[in-house]
């Protein structure tokens, strides 16, 4: 800021916004969309900062005195500076510009001074440091951690803008905490590094893929169809649902009850499972399942003189034959073939355990690796562990609860909008829409992660308090983060096509000052980069046995060898 180089002076005001005159062709040069500009206010020593959200050109018939632009801009602080040097910014201000004060190019010291009070905003022990601010580079940029996750989150932007980066970075800050609690969903294993045993800090848990049936390692979960409610049990085992075959999904629910209330009173749980219903995480095995299903199908029942066929006879042949190939198809083991523990009375507390504790010996990062869940079942799978996870936290004593975080990468593939969702989808949808909107207050959050935010649940996007957006190109996506953002802030909006890969734009509570912000890169980076096509047609080459591993890893549906 130059005191004796002003812009010009304003020359209208209204809620939130004014209009400054620049009277010199030089001075209408410098002006940039997205930069700051400040007025002084009445009380010498604080500022009126403001946002350049449009220059326009006035016509030469002006008659509105000697300018060359008109500049207008949105309010969004005010500095106070102290006497001996630094100064506060508050956000939002409750002062309006008298017309006619000169306003001034916010840039220099005065700028990095603005900044660094920016940070001060939050208590040092509730922030972190994100990155530089893209105005000056010299001046770090930090967000209140509290408040990011607080009331949900959202990390947006086009395909290789730099989401998956700003993951592991977000994830790399919280591990320096004691015990950080942060689950994340990663759909095409390119997190793996964040779990490398020298240099990554969480830990990796793989849904089990085919080949990893026969010896599981300690570091593979298995998701047991018990666990699934419902009606994602019906459409997962037999492709019935309630409202096309309700006798069919009648008769499969009794047989499941009855298994289920066997199970509880074999373990003597009978006290603790008074309450049991069909959707109650109780173990039953699926082979008993379908031997009375047979029985009811195929099998006789006794008649008046003699055996006679029973009333199911011939009526489940069609969900039977789903159920069995199901049951055998490999890449659904996670769910169908897991380890004989999981009948056990105590496995229920391990699984949870294991994605749930934090601190002490347990990384409280987790990344689950979802690359081998076959697509269909994604939504399901995803859906029933954050389910889990979120009953177990409402019925942990409140005081006793330990916030956690669900990073939903890639979440315009499960949660998609309502009116594009499948029967599974909508089925996933459902439980990540309660967390959204009830999880706040029991310490559960969700960082959703999406290149295509117009392809994700309305609902579940509208609760997100924070929104950290990168380079969105598409119009329609825009539209989203425009419609979910206050009013103005055009000079914010504008910029969202031509960030830099790396570069965001954090617009929420997290934040004091809405700007342009150079991400670090994390030091452990995610499996994902772009690649250099020309480059690398110049200097590699395939080859047969390259073709023929993958050949071989297609049918095993594995890409691990063992
Ligand atoms: N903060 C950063 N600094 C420097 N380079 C970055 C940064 N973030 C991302 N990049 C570069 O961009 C590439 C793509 O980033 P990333 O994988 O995070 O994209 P993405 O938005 O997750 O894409 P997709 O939607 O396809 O998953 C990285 O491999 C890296 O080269
Ligand atoms: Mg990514």
């Amino acid at each position: 800021m130059n005191p004796d180089k002003p812009l010009g002076p304003v020359v209208a005001v209204s809620v939130g916004k004014m209009s400054v005159g620049i009277s010199e062709p030089s001075a209408a040069e410098t002006v940039e969309v997205g930069r700051l500009c400040a007025v002084p206010h009445e009380d010498s020593n604080s500022w009126l900062i403001g946002m350049i959200d449009q220059i326009r050109r006035t016509p030469e018939s002006s008659t509105e005195g000697p300018k060359v632009a008109m500049m207008d801009v949105t309010m969004i602080g005010q500095f106070i500076s102290r006497d001996k040097g630094g100064g506060q910014f508050k956000r939002g201000t409750d002062a309006y510009p008298r017309l006619g004060t000169a306003c001034f190019h916010l840039d220099g010291e005065h700028l990095l001074k603005l900044l660094q009070s920016v940070n001060a905003t939050f208590d040092p022990q509730e922030r972190f440091e994100l990155g530089t601010f893209t105005l000056d580079q010299s001046a770090r940029a930090s967000i209140s951690g509290n408040r990011f996750f607080q009331r949900h989150a959202a990390v947006l932007g086009s395909t290789g803008s730099g989401k998956s980066w700003t993951v592991a970075l977000l994830l790399e800050k919280a591990s320096q905490l004691k015990s950080a609690n942060i689950v994340l969903f990663d759909l095409h294993g390119e997190y793996q590094p964040l779990s490398d045993e020298k240099t990554g800090f969480s830990q990796r848990l793989k849904i089990a893929g085919p080949g990893d049936l026969k010896s599981p390692g300690d570091d593979v979960l298995f998701l047991p169809y018990w666990l699934l409610n419902r009606d994602d049990l019906f459409s997962v085992i037999a492709d019935i649902r309630q409202e096309t075959a309700y006798n069919q999904a009648s008769r499969f629910a009794r047989h499941i009850f009855d298994l289920k209330a066997e199970w509880r009173d074999e373990n003597g749980l009978d006290e603790e499972l008074a309450s049991m219903t069909m959707d109650s995480p109780v173990p039953f095995e699926i082979d008993e399942l379908i031997e009375r299903l047979e029985q009811d199908n195929y099998g006789m029942v006794p008649g008046a003189r003699s055996e006679k066929k029973g009333p199911w006879n011939g009526l489940l042949t069609k969900p039977l034959e789903r159920l069995r190939s199901k049951v055998a198809d490999r890449r659904n083991g996670f769910l169908f073939q897991p380890p004989d523990q999981h009948l056990e009375p105590d496995w229920l507390q391990n699984f949870a355990s294991r994605l749930l504790l934090a601190g002490g010996d347990h990384p409280g990062i987790k990344v689950i690796d979802l690359s081998e869940v076959p697509s269909d079942l994604l939504p399901i799978v995803v859906a029933t562990l954050a389910r889990i996870m979120y009953q177990i936290q409402f019925w942990t004593v409140s005081e006793d609860r330990l916030p956690f975080c669900l990073v939903c990468d890639e979440a315009h593939l499960y949660l998609p909008r309502q009116d594009q969702a499948d029967g599974l989808q909508t089925q996933a949808l459902s439980s990540f829409e309660k967390i959204a909107k009830e999880g706040r207050k029991y310490g559960v959050s969700l960082l959703v992660v999406s290149q295509r935010p117009s392809d994700v649940s309305t609902t579940i996007l509208s609760q997100c308090s924070n929104m950290l957006t990168l380079r969105l190109t598409n119009n329609l996506d825009q539209g989203v983060v425009r419609r979910l953002l206050p009013d103005g802030m055009q000079g914010v909006y504008s910029a969202l096509p031509i960030l830099e890969t790396g570069e965001g734009l954090l617009l929420g509570d997290a934040v004091a000052l809405p700007t342009r912000i150079r991400l670090d890169a994390p030091n452990c980076r995610p499996i994902s980069a772009t690649r250099d096509f020309w480059l690398d047609w110049t200097k590699q080459s395939n080859s047969e046995d390259t073709i023929a591993a993958a050949v071989a890893a297609m049918r095993r549906q594995s890409r691990q060898v063992n």
